[in-house]
């Protein structure tokens, strides 16, 4: 039976939640760091699972409107300073990832400052990727290893990225089927499961049902059984 050690989710839908429901999209993402919470805290209490890493602002979303990104940003920022308490009730490690130089002074330090009070932890490790693009993760790992006298082997390069562990699962909700620049290598052997359910209404009982059908799912890795 599989084990699973490394959940990423997609984290799609939440404008269209709240467009469902006559509000604006940015209800949407208030509604999703509600999940984001439940999710992390059922991950928490699940022994085998080691890691969840979380799609919470790619490369990609600068090109939302203004005011979509300066919510998104203040949100995160909230979100980190109002939930120290729980990392640290649930023994949970925030471990980001991406490219944080492009944000604001006060929220890097913000995103810092959980990293370090959270870094004895040693319980669940929860990644945000935020200003992340594999394609970019991918980039600025080249480039601190290109100076290397010898060849270049996958473990060098895996271990200069900023998530330099395997996916099991990786989640897509909100109905579309594709990977979007996330975990791109890391991803290689994944399971992916895409649903329709729109992130803000992702519950923990979604979740164990996909770790369900994860178990019974044959693995080769390229090999034959
Ligand atoms: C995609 O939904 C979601 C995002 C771009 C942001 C993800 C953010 C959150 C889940 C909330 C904030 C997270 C934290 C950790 C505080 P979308 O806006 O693309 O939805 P749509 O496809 O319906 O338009």
């Amino acid at each position: 039976m599989n084990q699973v050690k490394h959940i990423a989710i997609i984290m799609d839908g939440n404008g269209r939640w709240a467009e469902l429901k006559g509000e604006k999209r940015v209800k949407g993402h208030e509604a999703g760091a509600t999940v984001v919470k439940n999710i992390t805290t059922y991950c928490s209490h699940n022994k085998d699972i080691e890691r969840l890493t979380l799609y919470a602002f790619s490369t990609e979303n600068w090109k939302r409107p203004r005011l979509e990104v300066e919510f998104l940003m203040k949100l995160l920022d909230r979100y980190l300073k109002n939930e120290l308490a729980t990392y640290l009730e649930l023994n949970v490690r925030f471990e980001p990832i991406g490219d944080i130089r492009a944000f604001s002074k006060s929220l890097q330090k913000t995103i810092k400052d959980v990293q370090d009070k959270t870094a004895h932890c040693d319980g669940l490790v929860q990644s945000l990727a935020l200003n992340y693009g594999a394609q970019n993760e991918i980039l600025r790992a080249v480039n601190k290893i290109k100076n290397s006298e010898d060849a270049i082997t996958q473990e060098m390069l895996s271990n200069a990225l900023d998530c330099k562990h395997d996916v099991d699962i990786l989640i897509r909700t909100g109905g579309d089927h594709r990977l979007s620049n996330f975990l791109l290598w890391q991803s290689a052997y994944a399971e992916l499961f895409f649903c329709d359910t729109l992130w803000p209404d992702f519950t923990t009982a979604d979740l164990e049902k996909i770790i369900k059908d994860f178990t019974t799912i044959e693995r080769r890795f390229g090999g034959l059984k």
